[in-house]
């Protein structure tokens, strides 16, 4: 039997079908277990940087001081981006999207990084190192752009995080702002065969350059069934306005089959752990800066729906606290998923060496359903 003829059963979405074998993260999701390399996220949100934890996913241990110094480093060193990759984005329309900005200027990094030699080591290491250093500074510049502005320079004395809110406002972003962003960036590194990294292990596969394996990722996690629904959570909780409304909306969209975005998950049956996490963040945030009617809302929200669709598995997803956390922290509402995509590229350089590790291109195969020996009927005739 060939492994085109095991498995003859067509899934939708690929439900419960293994893409690939992987040691990157463990996600049981009726536990609500969620690991990075063995450590549970809890820990690394605890104890870990997003760059110590990146650099964990990526080159599969933690990082001794030495070389989590130089890894720091190094991305601060390659910051800054080209001026040509600016001047090309200043011709973006600034009323488009900063998630397509940011797929078209990291697809562009592959222009001016052209040399593949993915069989090279020192290759592998700086087209990571440029990816994370770079796609901040990329979001930063669009937004600033967007606004009408020029774009604000890494600031060198600031680390990864405080870098990126400062490239917001040109404003040093108070410690525990940055501590908070920094969490985030760590919640969201990675998350086993989510849609986008499935994107760029398919793209990956074809052994193109990393530049186009993260453009493609960037693509698909635009979308608001995946990066894109947090963004989509501030806009439902402004919709509903009252806690009055709370249960009649979620009425409504049982009753029309409309998703309530911010829940439910295809693996997690349970509250997500990272949503849990968040919520304690935007909390943290709360009592600092004061309260905030939308959090408010989350919460009833919460346990209206859970009443209403616990029974289904219906539980806050990492989308449903994260755009709380990231108003509170003064960050523009169009930036959520792009902070998204920051933290992602972890995950999916990750599975990019993985994937070129033992790789055979993607090529799975169909049902078809068509018709066989159509006629070719003439353009008059139609
Ligand atoms: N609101 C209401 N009902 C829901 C929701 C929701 N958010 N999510 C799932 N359901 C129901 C759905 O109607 C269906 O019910 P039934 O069996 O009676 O037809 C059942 O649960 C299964 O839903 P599904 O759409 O088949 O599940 P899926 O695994 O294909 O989709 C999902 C998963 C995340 C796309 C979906 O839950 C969803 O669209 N959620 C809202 C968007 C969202 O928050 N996305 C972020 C996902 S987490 C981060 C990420 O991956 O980027």
């Amino acid at each position: 039997m060939t492994a085109a003829t095991k498995i003859c059963e067509y899934q939708p979405g690929l439900e419960g079908i293994p893409a690939t074998k992987s040691s990157i993260s463990y996600v049981d999701g009726t536990k609500g277990i969620i690991e990075y390399r063995g450590i549970p996220l809890e820990q690394l949100a605890k104890k870990s940087s997003f760059l110590e934890t990146a650099y964990l996913l990526i080159w599969g241990q933690l990082p001794n001081e030495t070389q989590l110094e130089e890894f720091a480093t190094e991305v601060r060193f390659h910051r800054r981006i080209k001026y040509r990759i600016r001047d090309m984005m200043k011709c973006f329309p600034e009323t488009g999207h900063p998630m397509d900005a940011l797929q078209t200027s990291a697809a562009a990094l592959g222009l001016f990084y052209s040399r593949r030699a993915l069989d090279d080591p020192e290759y592998i290491r700086k087209a990571v190192v440029r990816l994370i250093a770079k796609i901040p500074t990329m979001v930063a510049a669009f937004h600033q752009m967007h606004l009408g502005h020029d774009p604000i320079q890494p600031h060198d004395s600031l680390d990864y995080a405080a870098n990126f809110l400062y490239m917001l406002t040109e404003k040093r972003p108070h410690a525990l702002e940055a501590k908070i962003f920094d969490v985030c960036l760590t919640l969201h590194a990675e998350h086993t065969i989510n849609t986008s990294t499935f994107s760029a292990m398919v793209t990956a596969s074809t052994l193109t350059d990393p530049y186009a394996v993260v453009a493609s990722a960037v693509g698909t996690l635009a979308g608001p069934l995946h990066g894109g629904a947090n963004e989509e959570v501030l806009s439902m909780l402004e919709e509903i306005g009252l806690i009055d409304n709370v249960l009649p909306y979620v009425e409504e969209c049982i009753a029309h089959k409309k998703k309530i975005m911010g829940f439910g998950h295809r693996v997690y049956k349970v509250k997500d752990p990272r949503a849990k996490i968040l919520q304690e963040l935007a909390q943290q945030l709360l009592n600092e800066k004061g309260c905030d009617k939308y959090y408010d809302l989350a919460l009833e929200l919460e346990k209206v729906v859970e009443d209403k669709l616990g029974v289904k598995g219906i539980y806050p997803n990492v989308d449903f606290y994260s755009g709380l956390v990231y108003r509170k922290l003064g960050i523009p509402r169009k930036l959520f998923t792009p902070i998204f995509a920051i933290a992602r590229v972890a995950g999916w350089l990750a599975h990019w060496k993985e994937q070129l590790a033992v790789n055979r291109i993607f090529r799975p195969t169909q049902v078809y359903t068509g018709e066989h020996n159509a006629p070719y009927i003439p353009m008059a005739e139609r």
